[in-house]
């Protein structure tokens, strides 16, 4: 979650106060060299969420032998990546992504934001550790995906996590609630609440619930829908970020002689045999100091975990793709799956700027025309002195505001379409009424279009419903973040080249739909009316341009704003190998094995129908384990 946070850091690393955590020299650490020459039962694409929870499960069997190949390298403990109040991205993201000019966004061509680094996401994201709702997972099984249920799910849900509660007396005064029944209490995922809240989060809390958003007990216990605070991938005993390195990597290597990692190296196809059977894959060095290709063979599985941009890129260019895309590059066709690269979602987001309290330091305190609560996130960014404080707070006691993720709150509201507006039947109609086929991509093929006919049948029947379709989120700041879930807009990614050190062509094509941009406008009229709340009027909030509840009050202006401020991408890139019977445009069947092959499996996020009501890394780790265990059932792995 959170692309402001990103942007409002900028590009440069912050690299102060560095932690004490050396890359472990440890022989599981391979290079190129030794990963050749060795011989792996499987062979894993990407060091993400994925790529490390299947392989740390997979190597709990001594027999078995894996080779993780990442484009990243390992982090160096920063505290831009390990303290959360520290939080800065920048150095492990892609760093030469971005997309072709988009068209629902004034053709505006924007930075697309994903994670470079062993850990993947989990290293570089907001650490925001939310589960989807119970329709979400209901919506993919109905696509023809037995065993994707919410009740199928808990088990791993609880497996991935180890839950630590609050106080509580932190419980009573931010007003925590959750529901120990769904929680994991032995898992490898660190997970907890920041020990600290900004005063200001309250006022938004009560400004919420008068604008008729009730708490919601649990946004993990299969209902997302309610105000409530924000769990964090954070260990409750170090308040440091817990990242698939840490939790999956780390964790076990010392007792694991057969995982195998190779960082800073980019798988470049996958290799076949005749028969169409994965035997391996191509690598070559991230930075393209090593011109000469490199194959290692699996034997059993090639399990490709390059995440929602990658994944695609990935297969297209193994010859699982588009047959006319691939065509045009000369790769020869292995499976024609017009779904690879199709599909295309993310988790878009509105920023919306207020003038307030959060301004004071801008202006010299010389202005005294509003009345924001102090301390919050201005005071961390514009107060040097009090910056200090809390960090030597955070260093010596482990609490204060660096438990809180840099510039993110505690509190959100999720929200149901019935929940943003009264009108929700209308909106709901005029998506019904529309051709379903209108807005896909052009050339988009007849599988695949069916696939979105049949998503587009749950998506309306899901806005009827209680999962949620959008968030809102204030930082106690001058920043408000709108959140949006479930994207009516399709986009692409294909290939550009034929070198995986080339960027794919990235088009999100967000706000292409109307009915996304019929959402969009009623959660900024809902937001409106929270910060208009007597809690938060009381503190004198004014609208930023290019919004301004006095000028920008009809749909077409406000639809005219967020096209003008709209991030295409929040990092939740997914779906691009989606999770669904060929004849729909899918890519992999409901064990995730890719049609048309064998011996090779989606594991990552591409393999999504549509993205679930929440952030993705909560489901990715559950999904993992899920996966894990159906592998080592087939291989009868212990
Ligand atoms: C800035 C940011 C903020 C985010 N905030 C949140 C949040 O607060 N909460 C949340 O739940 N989610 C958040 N996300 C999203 C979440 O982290 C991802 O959705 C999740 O990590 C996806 O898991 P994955 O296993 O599918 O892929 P990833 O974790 O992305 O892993 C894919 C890995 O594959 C590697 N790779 C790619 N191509 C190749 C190749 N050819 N060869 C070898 N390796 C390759 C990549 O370098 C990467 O490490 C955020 C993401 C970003 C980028
Ligand atoms: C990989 O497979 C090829 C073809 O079967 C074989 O020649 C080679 O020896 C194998 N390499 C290793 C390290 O096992
Ligand atoms: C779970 O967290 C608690 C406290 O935060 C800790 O005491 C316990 O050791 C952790 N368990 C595991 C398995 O990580
Ligand atoms: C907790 O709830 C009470 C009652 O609604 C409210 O007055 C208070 O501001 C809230 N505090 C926080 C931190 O949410
Ligand atoms: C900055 O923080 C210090 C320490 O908390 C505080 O004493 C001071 O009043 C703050 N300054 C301003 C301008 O808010
Ligand atoms: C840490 O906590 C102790 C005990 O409450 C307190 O005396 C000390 O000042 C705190 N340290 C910092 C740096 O805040
Ligand atoms: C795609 O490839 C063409 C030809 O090499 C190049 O000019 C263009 O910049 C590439 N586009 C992107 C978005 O990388």
């Amino acid at each position: 979650m959170v692309l402001s946070t990103v942007k409002r850091l900028g590009l440069a690393l912050l690299v102060t106060q560095a932690l004490a955590r050396v890359v472990p020299e440890h022989a599981t650490i391979v290079d190129r060299t030794t990963a050749a020459a060795t011989s792996y039962d499987f062979v894993i694409a990407g060091g993400g969420i994925a790529g490390l929870t299947v392989a740390d499960r997979l190597t709990e069997d001594p027999s078995v032998n894996v080779l993780v190949v990442e484009a990243g390298p390992f982090d160096q403990g920063e505290d831009a990546v390990l303290v959360p109040g520290a939080y800065n991205p920048a150095a492990y993201l892609w760093p030469d992504l971005f997309t072709v000019p988009q068209e629902g966004l004034n053709n505006g061509v924007y930075f697309a934001i994903c994670g470079r680094v062993v850990g993947g996401g989990s290293t570089v994201n907001a650490m925001i550790f939310i589960r989807g709702d119970q329709e979400d997972y209901a919506g993919w099984t109905a696509l023809g995906n037995p065993g994707w249920t919410w009740a199928d799910l808990l088990p791993y849900f609880e497996k991935s996590e180890n839950f630590t509660f609050p106080s509580a007396q932190l419980a009573a005064q931010g007003n925590i609630t959750w529901n120990a029944a769904v929680h994991g209490s032995a898992g490898p995922v660190q997970a907890t609440y920041p020990d600290y809240f900004f005063p200001g989060s309250g006022n938004w809390f009560e400004a919420a619930q008068h604008a008729g958003i009730a708490p919601d007990t649990d946004p993990n216990d299969g209902s997302v829908r309610g105000v409530f605070w924000l769990p964090l991938a954070e260990d409750a005993r170090t308040r440091t970020r817990s990242d698939a390195r840490v939790n999956h990597y780390d964790r076990v290597i010392a007792t694991r002689p057969n995982y195998h990692l190779l960082p800073e190296t980019s798988v470049s196809r996958v290799l076949f045999s005749s028969a169409k059977r994965a035997t391996g894959v191509q690598f070559v060095a991230t930075d393209g100091t090593s011109s000469a290709p490199t194959t290692v063979n699996a034997s059993k599985e090639v399990l490709v975990a390059a995440g929602g941009l990658h994944t695609p890129q990935l297969l297209q260019l193994s010859g699982i793709g588009p047959a006319a895309l691939l065509a045009a590059f000369g790769i020869p066709v292995v499976s024609d799956l017009p779904g690879v690269g199709a599909n295309f979602q993310d988790q878009p987001t509105i920023p919306m700027t207020y003038n307030l309290g959060a301004r004071k330091s801008e202006r010299q305190l010389t202005s005294p025309v509003t009345n924001n609560v102090s301390p919050n996130w201005g005071s961390l960014l514009n107060n040097a002195t009090y910056d200090a404080e809390q960090y030597a707070r955070y260093e010596a006691n482990k609490t204060g505001p660096y438990t809180l993720v840099r510039t993110l709150s505690t509190n959100f509201a999720a929200l149901a379409l019935r929940d943003i507006t009264p009108d929700y039947l209308a909106i709901i109609a005029q998506a019904a009424a529309r051709n379903p086929l209108a807005y896909l991509p052009a050339g988009t093929d007849a599988t695949v279009a069916a696939g979105y006919v049949a998503q587009r049948a749950v998506l309306l029947a899901q806005l009827a419903a209680d999962a949620a379709v959008g968030g809102l989120h204030w930082n106690t700041d001058a920043t408000n973040t709108l959140y949006t879930f479930k994207p009516f807009s399709r986009g692409t990614v294909a290939i550009n080249s034929t070198s995986i050190l080339d960027s794919p062509l990235i088009d999100y094509r967000t706000a292409t739909d109307p009915t996304d941009l019929a959402i969009y406008t009623a959660l900024l009229k809902k937001n409106r009316q929270v910060m208009a709340a007597p809690s938060m009027a009381a503190l004198g909030p004014v609208e930023d341009a290019p919004f301004g509840t006095a000028t920008v009050t009809s749909d077409a202006a406000i639809q005219a704003a967020i096209r003008s401020v709209m991030s295409p991408t929040n990092g939740h890139e997914c779906c691009t190998a989606a999770m669904l019977p060929r004849a729909l445009g899918g890519v992999v069947d409901s064990d995730l094995q890719v049609y048309g092959v064998t011996g090779l499996r989606v594991i990552d996020v591409s393999y999504w129908p549509f993205p679930v009501a929440g952030a993705p890394s909560a489901t990715m780790y559950g999904t993992g384990e899920k996966i894990a265990a159906v592998i080592k059932a087939k291989y009868g792995l212990s």
